[in-house]
């Protein structure tokens, strides 16, 4: 199958990814089958869709016509069979559960058409393991895209063990077709590259709240006020204390114990506190998108800190060989997070002994292995050296 051939994309789950995803399709012209077990699920999605489309029409990006016939192109099911028998492509975004993603994998094996390619928009899990719940691991992919799907460009193309490389190929030139960057990810590792980078900052947001060294309001206002589109726990709650759970499980089982939830964030997700999609996560999200307060900022918080944990987990993707080009995981990082510039971008501002001094400070005063300076990062030698960033940045 060509990218052309594909004329029908279904997606499994209506919540904040699956409708993104699906009008992200619904965008590019295709026909959507949208897929979720409950109506209500389903109603919310649609609703979703449906405003966010008003909006790109209202900035004249969209004319009335086009929404109107996307509209048309989309059709819901609870029925996973019936959403899925003339589909040529699906994309799976059901909860991060291993066991979950493999039932709805079997079913989706069961009914898809045989040419049909299983794409899997899990944050972190494996590939080759989501794979091996159906009969055709060849055309099993990792399809990862960002929230909101609608607004962040990266999308990350994940080879499974058994994935072929026209599977590769096609779901990367999918993605070009939603006007996404793709980025591909030979080796299935957890969290591949936008997750795994910023999971140390994660363990360390956790720490600041935890043993009360900062308040998220002081941390949030300070990086906001360095150029931050959204404060790091504002975008926690953003992107759902359920998903950092589930992503941060993940890690601690297949990377470092360094990674377990931490218990406040157990405590919120058993309070079903996840953020925005709940109202109330580490802030109130009642009224509508917290407002921070920028005078409260932590002024002694370096936000170089969040970059050096981040450049030293780049350079593990690299010594592993999870991704061979340094350029590909400022791509990804950039376009992932709607930053102006990447890891290896900032290091060769700030200087790679300054970051590896500051690793190993964080290292010891914490006691977090993860946060340990890589060989790389201490030999002070740039995996590759960007073009310098232009005066604006600073
Ligand atoms: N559809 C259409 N338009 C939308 C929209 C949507 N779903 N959401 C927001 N917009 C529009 C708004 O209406 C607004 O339009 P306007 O400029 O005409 O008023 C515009 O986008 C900007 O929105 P806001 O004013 O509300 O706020 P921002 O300027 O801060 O932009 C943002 C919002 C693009 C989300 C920005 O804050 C951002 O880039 N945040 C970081 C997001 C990020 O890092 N995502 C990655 C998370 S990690 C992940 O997803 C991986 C997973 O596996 C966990």
């Amino acid at each position: 199958m060509k990218v052309e051939d594909i004329k029908k994309i279904a997606v499994m789950g209506a919540g904040d990814m699956g409708h993104g995803i699906a009008e992200v399709a619904l965008l590019a012209g295709y026909k959507v089958a949208m897929r979720d077990i409950e109506q209500r699920f389903i109603d919310k999605g649609f609703a979703r869709i449906k405003d966010s489309l008003d909006k790109l029409v209202e900035k004249k990006k969209v004319t009335e016509e086009d929404k109107t016939k996307m509209l048309s192109n989309l059709q819901t099911f609870i029925d996973i069979a019936e959403s899925v028998k003339d589909a040529d492509f699906v994309v799976e975004a059901v909860p991060e559960i291993m066991d979950v993603k493999k039932q709805v994998f079997q079913a989706l094996d069961a009914a898809a058409p045989k040419h049909a390619i299983l794409a899997s928009n899990t944050s972190t899990m494996s590939i080759t393991e989501i794979a091996s719940a159906t009969k055709r691991p060849s055309q099993v992919v990792g399809m990862h895209f960002f929230n909101p799907p609608v607004l962040m460009k990266l999308v990350e193309v994940i080879k499974g063990k058994k994935t072929s490389d026209p599977t590769m190929q096609l779901t990367y030139d999918l993605a070009l077709k939603m006007n996404k960057v793709p980025v591909r990810i030979e080796k299935d590792s957890p969290g591949f590259i936008y997750n795994r980078i910023t999971a140390p900052t994660h363990i360390l947001l956790g720490l600041l709240l935890e043993r009360g060294l900062a308040t998220p309001e002081e941390i949030d206002a300070r990086m906001k006020k360095a150029g931050a589109p959204m404060g790091p726990y504002e975008l926690l709650d953003y992107i759902g204390l359920d998903v950092l759970y589930h992503i941060s499980r993940n890690f601690s089982d297949r990377l470092s114990r360094d990674h377990e939830p931490p218990k406040w964030l157990k405590a919120k997700v058993d309070a079903g506190e996840l953020g925005k999609k709940t109202g109330k996560g580490i802030y109130d999200w009642s009224k509508g998108r917290p407002e921070i307060d920028l005078s409260k900022a932590k002024e002694d918080f370096d936000p170089n800190v969040l970059t050096a944990l981040q450049v030293n987990e780049a350079t593990k993707l690299l010594e592993e060989g999870v991704v061979k080009s340094p350029e590909d995981i400022d791509k990804a990082m950039v376009n992932g997070g709607g930053v102006a510039a990447g890891p290896f971008q900032l290091a060769n501002e700030i200087g790679y002994d300054k970051l590896a001094k500051m690793c190993e400070e964080l290292a010891k005063k914490f006691n977090v292995k993860v946060f340990e300076p890589t060989k790389t990062l201490k030999s002070g030698r740039p995996p590759y050296v960007p073009p310098p960033l232009p005066k604006e940045f600073f």
